[in-house]
């Protein structure tokens, strides 16, 4: 926590109090904060006891002109390493879902370019009412870290449940692991170093009908591919991602396609040829059925035989196009065991440039997560990169592959 500074953003709940205790402890950790209270928070606790505490002005109001002279919303947001949300009420949950910004808490929060830890607080209706999981679920699509809430006791008499505020060792920890993880991100060079080039990146599962109803799945969240696309993008490519069925928001200023099956998928990718990077992503299914019924097999007290066959490999086809084989092509694969050891012979089993191997033990939890720990195969050796978002394995992924186009192309001149 040393010399990291952390904007504390204080929503208007019961358990705000608990904030003081962070602001202390996050400082005697050695880091530098500022306060921010919505205007329900200030009737929790007061701005100046945040102020006190902080050793800095607590901020509470979008229009006071003192406060935009001095330093301004979008610098308030800028000038952190991290930004923590505690208590996190589902009205401000809500707001940031839906991207609202009327007052000085969620105008930062819209305005940020920050990673976000939200510690929630509320009434376990509230906490499992459709609407906040709704907007947990956008959230977390967004990128935003939630720690909490915890089970228990509430305030008020006889209600228990989730929505406790997490206790402050634990909103420490997960602020400590977010930072650690920026730490590793390379930062984001300005300019756009993919700038005149096509990406296509595969990413999700794929489904592989049993049955109009049923069909062969696995837990890929897509959430890896579509964090490689949006870098893609954010450094000036042309991006496709060909996308299995996933929960996902398509990445703005990127062309999807949507497909279901690893025959789609293929086809996808290559009618979106040529390409100068293809990244595949995707957990395609092994195997498909060899013909699926048009109609729902019934139960009749004995299990199907089901008739499988191989699936089309899609990186190995597109590794083998020929003239049309895009400059870099790169692999990722789901290991267990000796994951450097066997993403190598991936490499070479399949004709890609690089893989990216990452360990998907369940205690991982890589599938669904949000980081991940990876190994890049290239054809000078492997690196072990340390765990970090995906969103950061996606950048520092896509700088790696400006750099070796930009390499690739000043030889060829
Ligand atoms: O989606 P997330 O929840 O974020 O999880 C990310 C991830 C774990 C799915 C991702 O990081 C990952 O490892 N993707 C590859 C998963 C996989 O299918 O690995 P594999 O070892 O089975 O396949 C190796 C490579 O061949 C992969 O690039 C895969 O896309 C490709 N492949 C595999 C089979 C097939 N029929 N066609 C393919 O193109």
């Amino acid at each position: 926590m040393k010399e990291r500074r952390i904007l504390l953003v204080i929503g208007g709940g019961i358990a705000a109090y608990k904030c003081l205790d962070l602001i202390r402890r996050l400082r005697e950790e050695g880091a530098s904060l500022r306060a921010v209270l919505t205007r329900a928070a200030t009737h929790f606790v007061t701005p100046l006891s945040v102020a006190a505490l902080t050793n800095e002005k607590a901020f509470t109001d979008l229009f006071d002109l003192n406060d935009e002279h001095e330093i301004g919303h979008i610098r308030l947001s800028r000038e952190a390493d991290l930004i923590i949300i505690a208590p996190a009420t589902a009205d401000l949950l809500a707001k940031m879902a839906g991207g609202h910004a009327d007052d000085l808490a969620s105008t930062i929060l819209l305005a940020t370019d920050k990673p976000v830890l939200a510690a929630p607080a509320m009434n376990p209706r509230m906490w499992l009412n459709p609407a906040t999981r709704r907007n947990v679920a956008q959230l977390e699509a967004d990128g935003i870290r939630f720690v909490g809430p915890n089970t228990g006791e509430m305030a008020e008499r006889d209600e228990a449940g989730p929505g406790r505020l997490a206790e402050v060792p634990e909103i420490i920890a997960a602020a400590r692991k977010v930072l650690a993880e920026q730490r590793s991100v390379t930062p984001l060079r300005t300019g756009r170093p993919l700038a005149g080039r096509h990406v296509i990146v595969t990413s999700g599962p794929t489904h592989e009908p049993i049955d109009p109803v049923r069909y062969i799945a696995n837990r890929s969240s897509g959430k890896q591919g579509h964090a490689i696309a949006k870098a893609a993008a954010a450094f000036g490519a042309r991006v496709t991602l060909v996308a299995g069925p996933v929960m996902l928001p398509d990445p703005p200023g990127v062309r999807v396609v949507h497909i279901e099956t690893a025959e789609q998928m293929l086809q996808a990718v290559e009618t979106s040829l040529p390409a100068d990077v293809a990244v595949f992503a995707a957990a395609v299914a092994d195997w498909r059925l060899a013909s699926a019924p048009d109609e729902k097999i019934k139960k009749t007290g004995r299990a199907p035989a089901l008739d499988l066959v191989e699936n089309p490999d899609i990186l190995a086809t597109i590794a083998k196009r020929g003239a049309q084989r895009p400059d870099l092509v790169i692999g990722f694969a789901a290991e267990t065991g000796d994951v450097a050891a066997s993403a190598a012979s991936k490499r070479k089993a399949k004709g890609a440039d690089w893989i990216v191997g990452n360990d998907v033990s369940p205690e991982n939890g890589i599938f669904g997560g949000d980081s991940n720990s990876v190994h890049l195969v290239t054809e000078k050796g492997i690196e072990d990169w340390p765990s970090m978002s995906k969103d950061a394995v996606a950048e520092r992924l896509m700088l790696r592959a400006a750099e070796y186009l930009r390499t690739r192309t000043a030889a060829a001149e």
